[in-house]
Formats: structure tokens, sequence, C-alpha cells
């Protein structure tokens, strides 16, 4: 059946593998973005979930709501309100929000908004489904990236990530549109746990890069909570690709762009 989905974020590095995806399912796509875009096989809806401009217009009509947005702050408490608001005015959208595992017992901040947005999501009075997963493989590329113009990499010593492919995240959130709304649904993991050390020298050796990585040991409450694995659900490690064929396929694709 086609249905209409707006989905926030739909530009980022999830939502790039999740457009695709609905529209190919037969969805009636509907993409949120701040800036003017090429046209493409979904409809843009330009607008801003800080201010709340255009979004009366991209949540007219929607029956499902894929949010992914993030300010990557704060700022998402506002956004996530502001949507929610809207989304409210329009009808009663299934509203679909992507969280991350075990953001009550890990002293970030972002965390910390995460789970405002979840409550903001839950006490929405609309239909809700709230989807939990573990890093993302490119979030361990970004950590590495950021450090490119040093001679060493460094990550935390003792700290183990589970990452996940974005494809495999986008499939589970294809699946939970076509379904009635759910609430909190069982977290999604990557395949591995993996230290932290060893996926960065995994990242360097696929773009061909020679440089030490450091193992720095950081006492930060935040990394003490990452130690202890809060982030992690090893007993929900469902996802397949693994961080190496997720390299395989990306680092391959970039070097033939
Ligand atoms: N990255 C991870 O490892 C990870 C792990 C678990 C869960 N998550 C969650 O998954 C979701 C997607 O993450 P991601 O890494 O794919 O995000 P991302 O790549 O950082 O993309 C951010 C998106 O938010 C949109 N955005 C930012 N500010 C906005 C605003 N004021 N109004 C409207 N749109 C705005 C951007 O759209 P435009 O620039 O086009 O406006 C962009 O599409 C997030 O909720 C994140 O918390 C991420």
């Amino acid at each position: 059946m086609t249905t209409t989905i707006l989905v926030t974020g739909g530009t980022g590095r999830l939502g790039r593998a999740l457009v695709p995806r609905l529209a190919d399912a037969g969805h009636e796509v509907r993409v949120l973005t701040r800036r003017e875009r090429e046209p493409a096989a979904w409809t843009w809806a330009t607008g801003d979930l800080r201010t709340g401009r255009g979004l009366a217009e991209a949540v007219d009509g929607a029956a499902v709501i894929i949010h992914l947005a993030t300010t990557n702050g704060r700022g998402d408490i506002a956004a996530t309100r502001n949507l929610v608001e809207a989304a409210s005015a329009a009808g009663r959208p299934h509203l679909v929000y992507v969280s991350i595992v075990g953001i009550e017992n890990v002293a970030l901040g972002y965390y910390r908004a995460k789970a405002a947005c979840e409550r903001l999501v839950e006490e929405s009075g609309l239909p809700w489904t709230i989807l939990r997963t573990t890093q993302f493989h490119d979030l361990i590329t970004a950590i590495c990236d950021v450090q490119r113009r040093l001679p060493v990499t460094m990550m935390p010593a003792k700290v183990s990530f589970q990452p996940i492919d974005v494809t495999e995240v986008a499939e589970r959130l294809v699946a939970i549109a076509a379904l009635p709304a759910a609430a909190r649904v069982p977290d999604l993991g990557g395949p591995q746990v993996r230290d932290a050390a060893e996926l960065a020298r995994s990242y360097l050796r696929a773009i061909g890069r020679r440089r030490p990585v450091w193992s720095v040991r950081l006492p930060v409450k935040a990394i003490r909570d990452y130690r202890a694995g809060h982030h992690l659900t090893p007993e929900r490690a469902v996802g397949r690709i693994t961080f190496e064929e997720y390299l395989s396929r990306t680092v391959h694709a970039r070097n033939t762009r």
C-alpha cells in the first residue's frame, strides 16, 4: 500500500540509505531539508525544525513521519518539540524516532538530549515507535577522519564499539513504517563488539594510511560509561555487515569515484 512518509534528516548518513529504500518500496516519500535540493525520485520539503519554518507544509498528509534529523546537540529537543506540535496539528501520523542504545547510562549531553526527545515522542499523544541502535560504522570512520592531520590516531583505551551498517538500520525502518505503531521496539546492534583501537587500525589499513594508533586513557565520566559497555547490546547483535565489509564497500566506492 502506498503511504505518504515524511523523513526528517533524510539527507544525513542514515537518511541517504533510508529514503531510496522507502521510494523503492512504493511509498510517496517527502524529505525535510533546510536547503534547496536538486530534483530526485522523492519530494523535497524545505524547512527548519529549530525555527518551525515550513513544518506545517512538510507534515501535511503524512501518514508516517520518520524522525532522523539531529543537530548533534541540545537543539534536538526544540526540533523534536516543534515536529511533534506540527504533526499533532496535522492529524495522527505514526511518529518513528531513531535513538541510541544505552542513552540513560552514558554521561553525554547529546545522550541526555536524545532521552528528552524520546520522552517528547512517548508523551506526544501520537502513535509512536522508537528504535534504538548502536553507533553506525560511519561514526567510527568519522572519528578517525577528524584526526587525519595528526601523526597518530587516538582512540579511548579499553572502549569497545558494536558498529552497525546504516543500510541494515534503514531496512528495519522500512519494515517499521509498514507496521502499526509499536512503542519501544527491540534494540538493533551491530554484529561484533570490537575494541576501538582495532577498528581504527582496520580503517587506516583500508584507506592505505600508515600511522600508529594510540589507546588513550581519558579520565572522563562518559568514557568510563563507555568502558562499562552501557552503549553495547551484545544480546541484540542482529546486524550482519561487519566493519571490514562496510570498509571494503565504501573505500572501494570512494576510490572509483
Ligand atoms: N551516527 C550514529 O552513529 C548514530 C547511532 C545511533 C543513532 N543515531 C541517530 O540516527 C539519526 C540520524 O543520524 P545521522 O548520523 O544519519 O545524522 P547526520 O548525518 O548528522 O544528519 C543530520 C540530518 O539532520 C538534518 N537537520 C539538522 N538540523 C536540522 C534542522 N534544524 N531542521 C531540519 N533538519 C535538520 C540535516 O538535514 P539538512 O542538512 O538537509 O537540513 C541532516 O539530514 C539521529 O537521530 C542520530 O541520533 C546515530
